[in-house]
């Protein structure tokens, strides 16, 4: 790999909570260049000021990218592509969820595209336009909600919903999921830790389709609720979870740091070509924090039909395909 001093990073929620403090690892580890790819541009020259503050260096730029619209992604992308910039490591971290449903211009759960929807379409328009550079790494935020462990929050069950309204088709479900159409009522938490579950298929399905060289994983930072994800959050959350996560959660192995959040991504960034399509989180099984291996529970990470059927919802969700040079290279 080349000299840290030559790398770019691509960083998207980088205003604030532990793509924040990404972008900052990342900077003081010497990496070249790190793109803070942020909402709006105000909000990103706000945190390039911050940052460059705390660095003394001031290796970073803005690009303004809504991580829920198709359309915000590809502008994102054109502008990477009009100044031929090359990315070594793609930090796919932005994410949000609501207290109530909210929906992007083409009808996805904000929940659901923010976490997918223009990750997706800025990953497939690298790729597309050659800007991706060898052994370059991507790294998309999970969740250890996605294990289904953590009380009040459910994963939905794509096979079971598949097989009770769309005739066993599990690109269809999770399609509905993600739109909260048919008998499904929206629920925030229900919702993100389900979409946390999609960004693990998503990439293990991903990681079939890259040239050699090029990894993805899905990678959790860990629970860290010094973050603002927690503005988010209902009222009652925010009053009663919340505080207890902050206190307790340490003594329980339930909370750390944004510093140990953020350092989960750079440790990522350095796995070798192998190490592809996992899904790694907090090794504990009742533990949110602490060391990290790769999660081959519950089963339905490793299904590698509904790994698919979650890659196609994702692509008919943004109207856009893995790009056809690549899949044409893969089946020669
Ligand atoms: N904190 C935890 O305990 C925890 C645990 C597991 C996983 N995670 C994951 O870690 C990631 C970072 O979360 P965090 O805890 O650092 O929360 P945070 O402080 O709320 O940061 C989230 C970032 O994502 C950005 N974002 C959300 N929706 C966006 C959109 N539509 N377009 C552009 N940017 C958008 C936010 O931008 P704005 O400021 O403009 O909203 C913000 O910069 C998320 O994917 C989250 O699911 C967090």
């Amino acid at each position: 790999m080349s000299d840290v001093a030559d790398r770019t990073a691509l960083v998207t929620g980088a205003n604030s909570g532990i793509g924040f403090e990404a972008a900052a690892q990342l900077a003081e580890a010497g990496w070249g260049r790190v793109v803070l790819a942020c909402r709006t541009d105000e909000k990103g020259q706000a945190a390039r000021a911050l940052l460059s503050s705390r660095v003394g260096r001031d290796p970073f730029s803005v690009l303004a990218m809504d991580t829920a619209e198709v359309s915000s992604a590809n502008a994102a992308s054109d502008r990477l592509r009009k100044d031929g910039l090359h990315v070594d490591l793609l930090l796919l971290n932005a994410g949000a969820t609501g207290a109530r449903a909210q929906f992007n211009s083409d009808g996805v759960e904000i929940t659901w595209a923010s976490t997918l929807v223009g990750h997706h379409v800025m990953t497939m328009r690298l790729l597309d336009d050659g800007l991706l550079r060898p052994g370059a790494r991507i790294i998309i935020a999970g969740s250890e909600g996605a294990r289904g462990t953590v009380p009040g929050m459910n994963v939905h069950d794509v096979e079971e919903v598949a097989s009770e309204q769309f005739n066993g088709d599990r690109v269809a479900a999770i399609e509905a999921l993600a739109r909260i159409e048919g008998p499904y009522s929206f629920n925030s938490t229900n919702e993100y830790v389900s979409s946390k579950v999609l960004v693990a298929w998503w990439a293990a399905a991903l990681a079939r389709r890259l040239p050699p060289g090029i990894t993805v994983n899905a990678v959790s930072p860990g629970s860290a609720p010094g973050s603002n994800f927690g503005r988010n959050l209902s009222l009652l959350q925010r009053l009663l979870m919340m505080p207890f996560m902050k206190i307790v959660g340490p003594f329980l192995g339930m909370a750390g740091s944004i510093e140990t959040a953020a350092s989960r991504y750079l440790v990522a960034a350095d796995l070798g070509d192998d190490e592809t399509g996992h899904f790694y989180a907090t090794a504990h099984r009742k533990k949110l924090v602490g060391a990290v291996g790769i999660q081959t529970w519950p089963d339905y990470f490793l299904d590698e039909v509904s790994q698919e059927a979650g890659f196609e919802a994702v692509e008919r969700l943004t109207g856009t395909a893995f790009p056809a040079e690549f899949s044409a290279a893969a089946s020669a």
